[in-house]
């Protein structure tokens, strides 16, 4: 920050003739590399074989996870989110279920997303993420601009991407960056049949609020079936 006010006549004089004697301008630090993909061989080792990929960005307790894991036994599914007691209750799950196609990252779901290799996913799900509901919050909100570059470059030619929210205004916000984003079309869906009933959306319907779920898919599968004919 520079503070404001006039030089005197001197302190000009000096800041042009000797300024340049005493300052140290620290060299500039590089920009940050960028994070390195995640090889596709690395997420098939992961789940002992290659198969159809499925990401859940903020899986919670891991109840949409696990139903999805169950209702598509021949994919890898992988849930990504930091809150350890969700950890917790998802493991319960698939060992209670002997549910063996679901991982679990440990991490944070935008830098996960952005070390997806592209055209890898055929199915991203985002439901009820953290809706920072104050205006100076919003920057914190995971479905931004970046986010909808990010999910576009790791979705497959025929992949899906769902997103559910019960607050309107992020509603809004995911349908701009995702409409603005020319890789992909869609908008408001209606409920996924296979999106069981989570203990966060129970207590945004007993509070009355309205859930609205979006369903978007990767435009350029259009775009390449109509560019060969
Ligand atoms: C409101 S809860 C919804 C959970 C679940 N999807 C459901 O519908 O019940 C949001 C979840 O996102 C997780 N989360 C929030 N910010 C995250 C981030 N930056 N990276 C990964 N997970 C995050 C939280 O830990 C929490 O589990």
């Amino acid at each position: 920050m520079r503070h404001r006010g006039r030089a005197t006549s001197a302190q000009a004089r000096a800041l042009e003739q000797l300024l340049p004697r005493y300052l140290f301008a620290p060299p500039a630090t590089p920009p940050a590399p960028p994070p390195r993909l995640i090889d596709a061989n690395a997420l098939a080792e992961a789940f002992g074989r290659p198969a159809p990929l499925a990401v859940e960005l903020g899986f919670g307790n891991g109840a949409a996870l696990v139903a999805l894991a169950k209702a598509k036994p021949h994919w890898n599914c992988i849930g990504v989110d930091v809150y350890r007691p969700g950890f917790g209750a998802l493991v319960l799950a698939c060992a209670r279920e002997e549910i063996a196609n679901i991982r679990i990252v440990d991490g944070e779901a935008s830098h996960f997303l952005g070390r997806l290799p592209g055209a890898s996913v055929r199915q991203l799900n985002v439901f009820f993420p953290d809706p920072w509901p104050k205006k100076r919050h919003h920057k914190r909100r995971l479905v931004n601009a970046e986010f909808a570059a990010r999910a576009a470059a790791c979705l497959a030619a025929d992949g899906r991407l769902a997103l559910a929210t019960d607050w309107p205004g992020y509603a809004e916000q995911m349908r701009a960056v995702l409409d603005a984003e020319a890789a992909l079309h869609g908008g408001v869906a209606p409920r996924p049949a296979g999106r069981p009933l989570t203990p966060f959306e129970a207590k945004a319907v007993a509070a009355g609020r309205h859930v609205v779920d979006l369903l978007y898919h990767r435009a350029s599968s259009t775009n390449s079936r109509c560019a060969h004919g």
